[in-house]
Formats: structure tokens, sequence, C-alpha cells
């Protein structure tokens, strides 16, 4: 298949990664940041634009799709419907809105972060679906929201994907995914061999660092509760509860807070004897302080629990740990997954493998940079999986029916429109 595309807030190019996969030849990109384009330049020869804002529709090129992960905002509560001009003034989304009305390509897809499905009550949907309709477009009634660990890719990222087809050319059946089929996926098909990682000492935790964590690791194999707690461990609050230093403002405490000040006292209370000669050693580490001295355990509950097991994160909150199975969602902030088993951070290369970049894609010498870079961007995977989609891909479309994602509906639907039907019958 054969189309042009253009990449509004580019980044380091996932859309266009996947486009050019499936045919599609780039006729613009754009991005306000300077070293994304940089990248961008490397891995695709071409020279994003800067700022869309300032931008004038007639220099840019006609082209079939637009795509566009673009960064959300509110908008006005108009009340009545005023149109696009009106409602989304002021917003990138205006900018998508003025190309879209000049060029009226075949295709649109857009991308945005999970929360946009709930943002502002819901008005930021409403006037997102309903002026793409005002501008000639058929998208499904209700935001799609989909995370690449659903096709197998193990990165946890809730994402809502907007597929807009042009009114005269079509319209999209609507996309259902059953989350009580999502299949296996394992870190292992990202992770490279410690000896593929040429600069790998620099990835590897420190032995304080790995003494800081064996003492959490202690912790949660020591103690006894009923289950794991799921609540998060403050170490400064694992004593008497008159001595918690938050004890003289407890009234005035918010309720979530005092709740968790209790639980770990209650922790405390069963487990006095081993908490208190665990706390003198664990104090004698230099990582325990500030949010280093407290954990988040998100591994659910199991019997012989061990950290070195798991993904963590060290975070404001604590150190924070999930299950070994897949990554958290890559951020554009520094807080690169610890993979426990092997004692070291992610690297670049493998977050690139988390947004589904293949392994030719040059990403920013600048760690920091190539970081943040894979943090802010789309899994292509993802890209081409709803392209796809909205391209018609019938096949693709069948498997993400409401029949076969969810046979049950279907069946009770059929069994309750023909009641004289044995169920047998009604299967057939
Ligand atoms: C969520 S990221 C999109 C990343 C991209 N999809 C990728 O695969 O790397 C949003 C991008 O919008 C860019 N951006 C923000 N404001 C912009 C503007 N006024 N003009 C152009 N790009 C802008 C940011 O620099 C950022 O790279």
């Amino acid at each position: 298949m054969q189309f042009t595309f253009i990449d509004l807030f580019c980044g380091i190019g996932g859309f266009h990664q996947a486009m050019a996969d499936l045919g599609g030849e780039c006729v613009y990109a754009s991005d306000i940041d300077a070293d994304c384009r940089k990248t961008y330049e490397n891995n695709y020869g071409i020279k994003p634009d800067g700022d869309i804002t300032k931008v004038d529709v007639t220099d840019i090129p006609p082209h079939d799709v637009l795509c566009g992960g673009f960064p959300c905002q509110s908008f006005s509560k108009a009340g009545k419907r005023l149109g696009f001009a009106d409602e989304t003034k002021g917003t990138l989304f205006f900018d998508i809105c003025r190309i879209l009305k000049h060029h009226k390509p075949k295709y649109a897809l857009l991308e945005n972060v999970r929360n946009l499905a709930s943002h502002d009550g819901g008005n930021t949907w409403r006037v997102i679906h309903d002026t793409l309709d005002g501008l000639g477009y058929n998208v499904i009634d209700e935001p799609v929201i989909f995370s690449p660990h659903y096709i197998g890719v193990p990165q946890h990222r809730e994402r809502v994907f907007i597929m807009c087809v042009r009114k005269d050319i079509g319209k999209l059946p609507p996309f259902y995914f059953n989350i009580g089929k999502i299949p296996p996926c394992s870190i292992d098909d990202i992770l490279l061999d410690d000896n593929e990682i040429p600069d790998l000492s620099s990835y590897k935790l420190r032995e304080d660092q790995i003494e800081w964590i064996d003492n959490w690791n202690e912790f949660i194999q020591n103690i006894k509760c009923e289950k794991l707690p799921g609540f998060p461990i403050w170490s400064d609050c694992l004593c008497p509860i008159e001595e918690n230093p938050y004890f003289s403002e407890m009234e005035t405490l918010p309720k979530w807070q005092l709740n968790f000040i209790l639980k770990n006292n209650e922790l405390w209370e069963q487990n006095k004897d081993f908490i208190s000669k665990w706390l003198i050693k664990a104090k004698r580490n230099r990582n325990f302080f500030g949010a280093k001295a407290k954990l988040e355990w998100q591994a659910g509950n199991m019997p012989n629990p061990n950290i070195w097991e798991h993904i963590m994160q060290i975070r404001p909150s604590g150190l924070r740990v999930k299950p070994g199975t897949y990554f958290p969602a890559l951020v554009a902030i520094t807080q690169t997954s610890i993979v426990g088993k092997r004692k070291r951070f992610l690297t670049p290369r493998e977050c690139a493998r988390l947004q589904s970049f293949p392994d030719s894609f040059q990403y920013d010498e600048k760690k920091a940079q190539a970081y943040k870079q894979f943090g802010n961007s789309i899994n292509v995977g993802l890209v081409s999986f709803f392209a796809r989609y909205m391209f018609g891909d019938k096949n693709l479309q069948h498997k993400y029916s409401l029949e076969v994602q969810f046979p049950q509906i279907i069946k009770e639907q059929t069994l309750s429109l023909f009641p004289e039907w044995n169920t047998k019958k009604a299967l057939q």
C-alpha cells in the first residue's frame, strides 16, 4: 500500500517508523523540541519544522494520512457546541483541526494519554469527538484505550487512540478488547544479554544500592502478616504510635495518610522484634533516607517473595516493586526501571525495544535525552496496529469485534432473541 503522511508532534518518530513500514512516505514533520528534531533527522533524513502553531497550513504538502500524538489540554466549557474554532482555540488540537480542515486527508490517527478519556469530566473527549465529526470524519464514539502489553509487548502503557476516517471513505466498526484475554508477555523478549551491553558497569546497581534493596528484601521475606502489604511501608512509621513523627498532628491529617500510618503501626505491632533489629541494620545504609526509606510493594501476594525477581523503580514515593512480567510505562522523567534479576537499570536500547523501535534506530547519545525521548514516544507496534485497523484490515477488525472478544454476550443476546431455541441450536 502506498500513501503519504504527515507527522505532527513527531518526537523521535514512533508514527514515522510504523507508517513507513506500512508503505507510507512522510512529506512533512514538526516538533518544537530541537533534540527530538535531531534524532528524527538522524534516523529518517527529514528535518522537522518547529512550533506547529506558527506554521501556515499552505506550507504543509497535501497528504493521505495525518498522524499526531498531541499534548492533552483542557478546552473551554462552551456549554453549547460552537464548532472547533471557538471551542479548541489556544490548544494544540486546534492546530490539528486547521490542517484537517484545509487538507482534508483521507485518514487521521491521533494518540493521547489515557486520562484524555475522562479529562475535564469527559468534556475533552466530547469536544475532540464532535469537532472531528464536524470536520467530516467518522470517529468511533467511545475513546479506544489500549496498551502494548495487550499485544504481547512487555510494557504497560495505556493510551487513547483516535482513528478518523473521512466520511466519504467509510466508517469503522466499533473496537472491542476483552482485558480478560491479555496474552502472556515476558520481559526477556526485550532484554539484552549483559555481555551485549558495551558500558554495562554504568547500568549496574552499586554495591550500596544492592545492599539497600537487599535490606528491603529481608523485610518483605520476614514480616509476618496475613498477606503482603499493598499499602506503602513508611519506615519512620514502623514504631509505637506515640513515637510516630506525625503523632501530634494525627487529628488534622487527611484520611488516606492516617490510614497508612495506622496500617504501618499495626505491622510494627505484629513484628516488633524483627522490625526493631531490621531498622538498626537498614539505617546503616547510606541510601536509607527520604523516599528510599519507603517501600511500595505492588507485586501482589505470594508465598516466597523475592524482590530480585521483580521490576523496581525509585520514585518520589518510595522504592516501587512491580511484578516481573512487564515494565511500567516508560516516562519522560528519569525513573528508569531496575531489572531485578539483572541488578541493573534498563538501557536506552531496551527502552527502544519497549517502544518497538528496530535495533537499527539511532538514539540520542546523551543518555538522559534518550530516556526522555523514549518516555515521550509512542509504541511503534500500536501505531501499526491501529493504522491497519483504520485502513480496513478485515482480519484485525474481525479479531477485535464484539463477537470474537465477548462471545458470551453474543450468545446471551442470541438466546434472548430466540428464547425457544436450545443452547446447542443457538450456537451452531
Ligand atoms: C507525546 S510527544 C509525541 C512523541 C511522538 N509521538 C514520538 O513518537 O516520539 C509530544 C510532542 O509534542 C511536541 N510539541 C509540543 N508542543 C509543540 C508545538 N507547539 N509544536 C510542535 N511540537 C510540539 C513535544 O516536543 C513532544 O515531542
